[in-house]
């Protein structure tokens, strides 16, 4: 039986912790418990919102709609001689995930230790972190067909990975429900420890354990728990922008922080806010954090306006001082649909 909740709260469902309701949160345990939701004839007409966490959303008001939470668990591993293949159901805990392919000699996921959400969102942004991306490690991924409610699968290469991107945040947005993810783990190991100061954390040889350490003490250091301090994890993402435009930022700002891109410059937001002095800009109960300026805290019972209203500050005053435009990493949901700050501020499409 599955277990719904009509006029559900929904602070204890995502990760920013803030008060807000919903028509009905069911929780649904196999492919099975999807279909069931998504042809219920009595939600016919409600917007649907899968949820893994809640690590990545901003709930902007009252959600009038289904919010089903993936609570499909499996984990199953093969091997041949070259290979670790993992296929995983998409409800399981990613961080757990790490920490037990870490445990198991089974290396490759120990870069992306720590980052909150579901294994089954994992691939809709291409989760990153510290130098390895999920299309790194990435097989396939399996999901529902929302139309015809059959089992598909992409390959790696099909899923049209980027930064922080991929199909399932374009062609296939609300048409596919995410059920599983296959992880294809290379038997002999590179160690990726490029990533910042992540090298001089780790003594002697390093290993998969000691990269899982490293990664969990800098995230440590830097990112706030939600546990303590509700937060989403980055709230932008960092911007490209072209050569040009670095090369005449640079000549304002000699430190400002910038990677190559492909044939641009991907540059640190988190420099960029940090740099306008804006740690610490506050509206009622949501701030810019203190220790990652990139990162937008509910230190205080905020509400989603609180959290928009400095958004939107963020955003403005980036602009105006150096002409680059920030958009947000984190999902909006409004009260039947996706929307984003532009919408909610100008009117405009983001
Ligand atoms: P949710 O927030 O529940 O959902 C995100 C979006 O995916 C929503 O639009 C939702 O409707 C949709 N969705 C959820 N499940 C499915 C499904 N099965 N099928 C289809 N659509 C679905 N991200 C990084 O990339 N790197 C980091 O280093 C990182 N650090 C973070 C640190 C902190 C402290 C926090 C709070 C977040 C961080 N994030 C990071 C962001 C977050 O961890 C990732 O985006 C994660 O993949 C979200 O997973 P979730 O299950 O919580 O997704
Ligand atoms: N910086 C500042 N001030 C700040 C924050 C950062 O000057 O307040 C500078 C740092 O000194 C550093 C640079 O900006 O030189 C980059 O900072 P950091 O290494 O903390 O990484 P980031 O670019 O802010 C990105 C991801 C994180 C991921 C880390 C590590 C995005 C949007 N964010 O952050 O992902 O964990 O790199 O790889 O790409 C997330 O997506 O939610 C997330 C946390």
């Amino acid at each position: 039986m599955m277990h719904i909740t009509p006029q559900a709260e929904l602070s204890l469902y995502h990760t920013f912790s803030i008060k807000t309701n919903c028509d009905f949160l069911v929780e649904a345990s196999s492919v099975e418990d999807l279909i069931e939701i998504y042809r219920n004839p009595e939600w016919k007409h409600l917007p649907k919102l899968p949820i893994g966490t809640g690590s990545n959303m901003l709930f902007t008001e009252y959600f009038a709609g289904v919010a089903v939470l993936n609570r499909l668990k499996g984990k199953r591993v093969t091997e041949d001689e070259n290979f670790y293949f993992l296929e995983i159901s998409s409800g399981e805990d990613w961080p757990k995930l790490v920490q037990w392919t870490v445990e198991k000699e089974m290396p490759g996921l120990e870069n992306l230790a720590l980052i909150p959400g579901c294994a089954g969102t994992a691939p809709i942004q291409n989760i990153g972190a510290y130098g390895v991306e999920l299309k790194d490690v990435c097989d396939f991924v399996e999901y529902l067909d929302l139309q015809s409610f059959t089992l598909r699968r992409l390959a790696s290469d099909q899923c049209n990975f980027g930064y922080r991107d991929s199909i399932f945040k374009q062609q296939l947005s609300g048409k596919a429900l995410i059920t599983k993810v296959g992880f294809k783990l290379p038997k002999t190991w590179s160690p990726k420890t490029g990533y910042g100061a992540l090298q001089q954390l780790i003594e002697g040889e390093p290993t998969a354990q000691k990269i899982f350490d490293a990664v969990c003490q800098v995230r440590q250091s830097k990112l706030p728990d939600p546990r303590v301090m509700g937060n989403a994890g980055s709230f932008f993402k960092n911007p490209v922008i072209s050569n040009a435009q670095f090369d005449e930022l640079k000549l304002r700002y000699p430190s400002i922080v910038g990677y190559p891109a492909g044939d641009n410059i991907k540059i640190a937001a988190g420099w960029l806010i940090d740099n306008a002095n804006l740690k610490g800009y506050t509206h009622g109960g949501a701030r810019v954090h203190d220790q990652q300026a990139l990162v937008i805290v509910n230190f205080n019972d905020a509400t989603a306006q609180d959290v928009l209203s400095v958004a939107w500050h963020v955003k403005q005053t980036v602009w105006q001082k150096y002409q680059i435009t920030l958009e947000h990493e984190v999902r909006f949901m409004g009260r039947t649909s996706e929307t984003n700050l532009n919408a909610i501020f100008d009117g405009e499409a983001n």
